[in-house]
């Protein structure tokens, strides 16, 4: 996969992209990682690349040309690819796991990082996305594109040594994920749960729908809506319910 990210802020990204599961997928070549700093297009002497807005208001706003530019100088270095070019928006549609299994199947994806106020309208002519890493305002779309970037890139095919880990995240399931116990058996007093412990697999996974299922219930009971409860957890879901009503 090949990612481009357009930044005025190029140097922000040494951290995620340089340590880690994300680093290793560079250093195989599994991802490449290309970062355009968009102040080159910047017009005049000083490379002005914001502008007030026309019709007044506070703030400024990022010029069209250097992100026309920036766009055009990725595709005149890879004509070929198939770009997702996303743009990073607060008012955007708001990321999550599905969103970034799209973006793990693309060839090359682009992201525009704003900063300052906003943008001028006319660059969401070039975009194919516009997304929110969620419902706050960041002062730019750097920390939103490496988000983005790390949640997408650790599902690349043989980026995580164990594949199965990726299939049953939270999020990934529709649930979020059980409860994890290593070593040791017995920590001040707080036990690693039985049946963990007898080798019975069977049990082991019913144990873990289980507890996926109350933790989802739990915390994020709006995930269920979209989740296909068997009859069994319709049942579980019931009892908790009734649960709840007698205490409170
Ligand atoms: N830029 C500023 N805030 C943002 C957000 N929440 N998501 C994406 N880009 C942003």
């Amino acid at each position: 996969m090949k990612i481009d990210v357009v930044t005025l802020f190029p140097e922000m990204f040494d951290g995620p992209l340089g340590h880690s599961i994300v680093k290793r997928a560079i250093e195989k070549d599994i991802v490449e990682v290309n970062r355009v700093n968009f102040r080159q297009f910047g017009k005049g002497k000083h490379h002005q690349v914001d502008d007030t807005p026309y019709g007044g208001g506070a703030g400024m706003l990022l010029k069209p040309e250097p992100l026309f530019d920036a766009m055009d100088s990725i595709n005149e270095r890879e004509p070929e690819t198939k770009k997702r070019v996303i743009l990073m928006d607060p008012a955007g549609k708001p990321f999550n796991q599905a969103m970034a299994e799209e973006f793990s199947k693309e060839e090359h994806l682009v992201f525009l990082c704003g900063h300052y106020e906003g943008y001028d309208e006319r660059i969401r002519s070039i975009v194919t996305d516009e997304v929110s890493l969620g419902d706050y305002v960041l002062t730019g779309g750097e920390l939103a594109a490496m988000v983005m970037i790390d949640a997408t890139v650790r599902l690349l095919p043989e980026v995580l040594g164990n594949v199965a880990s990726a299939q049953t995240d939270s999020h990934s399931s529709g649930l979020l994920e059980h409860p994890h116990y290593t070593r040791p058996a017995e920590y001040k007093g707080m036990k690693v749960p039985d049946v963990l412990m007898n080798g019975n697999h069977g049990l082991i996974e019913e144990w873990r729908h289980k507890e996926s299922l109350k933790r989802t219930f739990d915390r994020r009971p709006d995930m269920l809506a979209s989740y296909a409860l068997s009859d069994q957890d319709k049942k579980l879901i019931a009892e908790w319910e009734r649960e709840a009503e007698e205490t409170e």
